[in-house]
């Protein structure tokens, strides 16, 4: 792979470029297998009779959500290809915190436009690659932990090095810029800012020392010659969405973990390593500097990733815990809600063409004030199986259900999916929870080989060779997180309607005002509305013309409407979404940015953002 050509891809896309798939071929055959679907889908897309495929006595709540639901407060912007932000009239934004931007005041000199972040600093100052986020009070200070998904090795490394670490220390320096932050912020004369030398200042990296819990800790899967209990792991890696405990924690979401790994000799190639995308070469070249990332070293160190990781952003000398009861895969976030019964519900996506959805529920329940041990470590995963008919159900993975072993289910999580027949879906990205009833939405962002006889269209992923994506969203039975059946519908089928007047000109709610692709970042702020962010092509061009920059979207559940907010600046996605406490101030991340954005010379900088409205009114 070129990797100067690769600056500006996302992390998905890097990671599709490593596993290329063959477009499908026969493009009458695909429009005809996508149209068929039409009718079916006909009820559900067209807004206003959408509802109805959930059948009147599942719209209990819907007349409340109904009145609750706000009307958009702003308005609609158009697309834009510069290098700029651009958000609507009446709003303003600054950035919060940029890539290398110092977390203590020991390293405000860090921060260079020619050469980045030098190495004794790398870990006291702002990751690269913002991501997954979430806001916290805490004893009167307000604090932001935030995931640093990846980096970008050639502007981090000295031109010389043409993005490949040349030794131990340049894979030092990469390690350091990925990982967590946490860091206290605070409003002052201009805006929020992050408040310097904060005790509760901290960043977590590749090397941090971790625990884990749950029933595959300690078993041979995870053990190592690091760690012969298989109890200790280090680092969290590739962390991508986020998710928030109700008991005040930040879950990081360990993704496409698989590229950080490589052989230096003879390794075997199972089964596991196969379905997960192990093997080769190492994108960052860490395995020719650190046998922890040899695979003919150490076969079982990637058994110990792609977890969820539990961090207390309160105390900076907590150390964080993998979860293994809630499955190992490429996690692209975690939604956290609570079943009729208090017990926790944990809904998570599978980033990858074709993986699953899952759903974990602890045995135990909670409430405000009650102990929280053993809920994200004792409890049950379930994987997704969308029906023909709009009905689906959540499949239990159990030793009696898989006939793997309960350390094998949870460490091969996808390969017990397939078991129970999960159903395979469009590389399912973030889940957002509706706060006014209990509903739930999975962006699933495309997936360039949906279609042919290894990966059939099915209802939930309807499109061939689908460039644009979809958005499912499930009712569950009785209106219970914690009940096995659902209802669902696609609130959305993002397309261009300018260029195809056929399913890939998208669901009805899209138009040539606020076409979109690839959904991806998603979170429903309190008023019940849905932010979209999308990392998409952003080339403007043929399929994609009239679409632009990524972008941030708000959709009424309600309605169906979908109006863009925001566009970020060309090349970068927009990921990641978190609000002030006073939610007067949404903080929004804007990942691989091109040109030299924000600053508007030197190198691009991964930035949050905070985005407000000049009445002072809240916006989330
Ligand atoms: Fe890190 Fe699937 O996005
Ligand atoms: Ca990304
Ligand atoms: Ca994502
Ligand atoms: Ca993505």
């Amino acid at each position: 792979m070129d990797i100067k050509s690769t600056v500006r891809l996302s992390f998905d896309e890097l990671d599709e470029l490593r596993d290329p798939r063959p477009a499908g071929s026969d493009f009458d055959r695909v429009v005809e297998a996508a149209i068929s679907r039409r009718g079916f889908l006909g009820g559900t897309l067209a807004f206003g009779s959408g509802a109805m495929v959930f059948g009147s006595g599942m719209l209990g709540s819907a007349g409340t959500a109904r009145a609750q639901a706000a009307a958009f407060a702003f308005a609609p912007i158009g697309i834009a290809t510069d290098f700029d932000i651009h958000v609507p009239q009446g709003y303003r934004w600054q950035p919060l915190v940029k890539w290398g931007q110092a977390l203590f005041s020991d390293a405000e000199a860090a921060w260079s436009p020619e050469t980045g972040v030098p190495l004794d600093m790398s870990d006291r100052v702002f990751g690269e690659n913002t991501d997954g986020m979430e806001t916290y009070e805490h004893d009167g200070h307000v604090l932001l932990a935030v995931n640093s998904e990846y980096v970008n090795s050639e502007v981090n490394l000295p031109a010389e090095a043409e993005g490949i670490p040349r030794n131990a220390d340049e894979v030092t320096l990469l390690k350091n810029m990925q990982g967590v932050t946490v860091m206290e912020i605070a409003q002052g004369e201009n805006g929020w800012q992050v408040v310097l030398d904060s005790p509760y200042n901290r960043r977590i990296t590749h090397e941090t020392q971790m625990v884990m819990d749950g029933p595959a800790a300690g078993s041979d899967l995870v053990r190592t010659n690091a760690d012969a209990d298989g109890m200790s792991p280090k680092g969290t890696m590739n962390n991508c969405g986020a998710g928030k405990t109700l008991w005040g924690t930040y879950l990081t979401c360990e993704e496409n973990f698989n590229t950080y790994f490589g052989a230096t000799g003879p390794f075997e190639e199972t089964e596991g390593l196969v379905r997960y995308g192990i093997g080769g070469e190492g994108r960052y070249a860490y395995e020719k500097f650190d046998p922890r990332f040899d695979l003919s070293q150490e076969p079982n160190e990637p058994n110990r990733h792609g977890w969820v990781t539990e961090i207390d952003p309160t105390d900076p000398d907590s150390t964080p815990v993998k979860h293994t009861a809630l499955g190992r895969f490429k996690h692209e976030n975690a939604e956290m809600v609570q079943a009729a019964d208090g017990r926790i519900v944990v809904y998570m996506g599978d980033d990858e063409r074709g993986e699953f959805l899952y759903r974990y529920v602890s045995n135990g329940t909670w409430a405000e004030g009650q102990p929280t041990d053993g809920l994200l470590s004792d409890g049950t995963l379930y994987v997704a199986k969308f029906n023909d008919d709009m009905s689906g159900e959540w499949l239990a993975l159990t030793p009696e259900t898989t006939g793997m072993s309960i350390e094998e289910i949870l460490v091969h999580a996808r390969l017990a999916g397939s078991k129970v027949g999960a159903t395979s879906m469009d590389r399912p990205e973030w889940v957002a929870a509706n706060p006014l009833r209990v509903e739930v939405y999975c962006a699933l962002t495309n997936n360039s080989k949906r279609g042919g006889d290894k990966m059939p269209v099915n209802a939930p992923n309807p499109r061939e060779t689908n460039e644009y994506g979809q958005i499912v969203r499930w009712r569950p039975a009785d209106e219970d997180h914690g009940a096995d059946g659902f209802t669902w519908d696609l609130y959305v089928m993002a397309g261009n309607p300018e260029v195809y007047e056929n399913v890939y000109g998208g669901s009805d709610n899209v138009t040539a005002g606020n076409m979109f692709n690839s959904p991806d970042g998603m979170a429903f702020s309190s008023d019940g509305m849905l932010w979209i962010q999308t990392d998409g092509d952003d080339s403007n061009e043929g399929d994609f013309a009239g679409m632009g920059n990524n972008q941030m979207l708000i959709g009424n559940p309600e309605t169906g409407e979908i109006a863009r907010f925001l566009t970020a600046p060309n090349g970068a996605e927009v990921t990641g979404l978190t609000w002030s406490p006073d939610r007067k101030v949404a903080f929004v991340g804007i990942q691989h940015p091109g040109g030299s954005w924000p600053d508007g010379a030197g190198k691009p900088r991964s930035s949050v953002i905070a985005v407000w409205r000049e009445d002072g009114a809240t916006i989330g």
